[in-house]
């Protein structure tokens, strides 16, 4: 994790958020790297989401509500996390970390840490439970009328959306609506780096079908989520693994979730839940707002409360997986290299343009029409002439650039079978070749 985050300061990926005031718990700010890194991540989710099913449609809700919104889901009430106070320090720990257990039940936890000490070795006061959601208020008086929340999940503005969705896009069942946003959570111990945020981004969808689909689709959103990984992303199988959640461990709206647990560096965690939410949401709609959100089947002429099958994934939380996916320490060239063998068309930079020598101004200018025509097609494109060839290389490796282009003298046509070509550089491998410039593009496309 350590050269993980040090990698990621380093080169742009991630900072500390408000670094110069000494940070602040649980947020972070994407740098220029990880930032496209993100955004290529939601671009692939957003494709084989959205793009690539007839039925499924996006949104992008506000991120502040009616609050009755989060009464009817039953975040108010119940979107909790347990937590125990160092009687001493007063420092707040989420009970069931100190206990080790993936448990919600007070009394249980309760048990579990009779006699146990904080980690600085204080007693501890008895475990409560702590809402979760961040509040604010509307308007300019703060009192209790004018409360909301910060959303703490972004189907909440999907589930309120239905309807609309439904009736705009003439979507019969099973259909899909899809967000991508932020969502905000008080959490009691943000850790990990950007595992575990108080600020965070989510990928959901939400899938509105009749209630005797309720396994097909499961299994259906369940395999989208692991195979998304393998081919989308190109993490191994070898990371990956299932977690299928206790009763106590579910979310209060859920009737079976299953997670893809990811190999962090701190061990197996959850990375993307798949979960079955009945007509739990939709009805407690129907009964908070008074209005009706039922499906009426034109065929049958039945009208009934759709059943929803949720796929939920956090940006921060896939960026992490992909990272420690990617990252290598190895030997090449007799110098060891760290690399980030990202699939190409995740890598933030999809190649690296060099003259060989920046003080040969026929040299740099060639260089520079290769990197403009690059540039125009792919977009992040890096121009780099400092330093020695390998140390480009390896500023390269680092950020995951799939090729480094290099003009040189026989590009000039010091070598004339060789005019107008110029080296490749693989990452993964170091092998390079030579191509020609107008074949550059294609080649380029053709890799990623
Ligand atoms: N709408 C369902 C929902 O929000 P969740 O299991 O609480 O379910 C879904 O969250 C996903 O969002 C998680 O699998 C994780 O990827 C991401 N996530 C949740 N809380 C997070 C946090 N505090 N920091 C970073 N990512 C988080």
């Amino acid at each position: 994790m350590e050269q993980l985050i040090s990698l990621c300061k380093r080169r742009g990926f991630v900072f500390q958020a408000s670094e110069i005031y000494g940070g602040l718990a649980g947020f972070w700010d994407y740098g220029p790297l990880g930032v496209e890194l993100a955004n290529n991540l939601k671009k692939e989710w957003w494709n084989a989401m959205v793009q690539d099913h007839e039925n499924i449609f996006g949104i992008d809700g506000a991120i502040i509500q009616n609050p009755k919104l989060w009464e009817a889901s039953g975040h108010v009430a119940g979107f909790t996390d347990p937590l125990v106070e160092d009687l001493v320090t007063n420092k707040r720990y989420r009970a069931d970390h100190l206990a080790g257990v993936d448990s919600n039940d007070v009394d249980e936890l309760n048990r579990l840490l009779e006699g146990k000490k904080s980690p600085d070795g204080n007693p501890l006061g008895p475990v409560r439970t702590f809402n979760m959601m961040m509040k604010t208020f509307i308007g300019p008086i703060e009192d209790t009328d004018s409360i909301a929340y910060l959303r703490p999940e972004t189907a909440g503005s999907i589930f309120v959306n239905y309807k609309n969705v439904q009736e705009t896009m003439r979507a019969k069942l099973p259909f899909g609506v899809a967000q991508v946003g932020k969502a905000f959570r008080n959490e009691i111990s943000p850790r990990d780096f950007i595992f575990r945020v108080r600020e965070l981004e989510q990928m959901e969808m939400q899938y509105f079908i009749r209630s005797i689909d309720q396994e097909a689709a499961y299994e259906q959103w369940r395999a989208f989520a692991w195979n998304f990984l393998k081919d989308r992303l190109g993490i191994a199988e070898s990371n990956l693994q299932w977690h299928e959640h206790a009763e106590d461990e579910r979310a209060h709206y859920a009737a079976a979730a299953h997670d893809v647990y990811f190999n962090f560096p701190q061990g197996f965690k959850e990375l993307w839940g798949t979960h079955n939410r009945t007509d739990y949401d939709l009805s407690s709609h129907m009964r908070v707002s008074g209005q009706d959100l039922q499906y009426f089947d034109e065929e049958t002429k039945e009208r009934f409360t759709p059943y929803i099958i949720e796929s939920s994934v956090g940006v921060g939380r896939m960026l992490l997986a992909v990272l420690t996916n990617a990252y290598h320490e190895e030997t090449m060239d007799g110098e060891t290299r760290v690399v980030l063998k990202l699939k190409p068309s995740l890598a933030p930079y999809k190649a690296c343009v060099s003259p060989l020598l920046k003080n040969k101004p026929e040299l740099v200018e060639k260089a520079r029409t290769v990197f403009i025509a690059l540039k125009k097609k792919f977009g992040m494109v890096m121009w780099d002439d400092n330093g020695n060839i390998g140390k480009r290389y390896r500023r390269q490796d680092e950020i995951g650039t799939p090729f480094c282009i290099v003009i040189d003298f026989d590009t000039l046509g010091e070598n004339p079978d060789l005019l107008d070509t110029v080296t490749v550089r693989d990452r993964d491998t170091g092998t390079q070749e030579r191509v020609a410039i107008k074949d550059l593009k294609q080649y380029i496309e053709e890799k990623m």
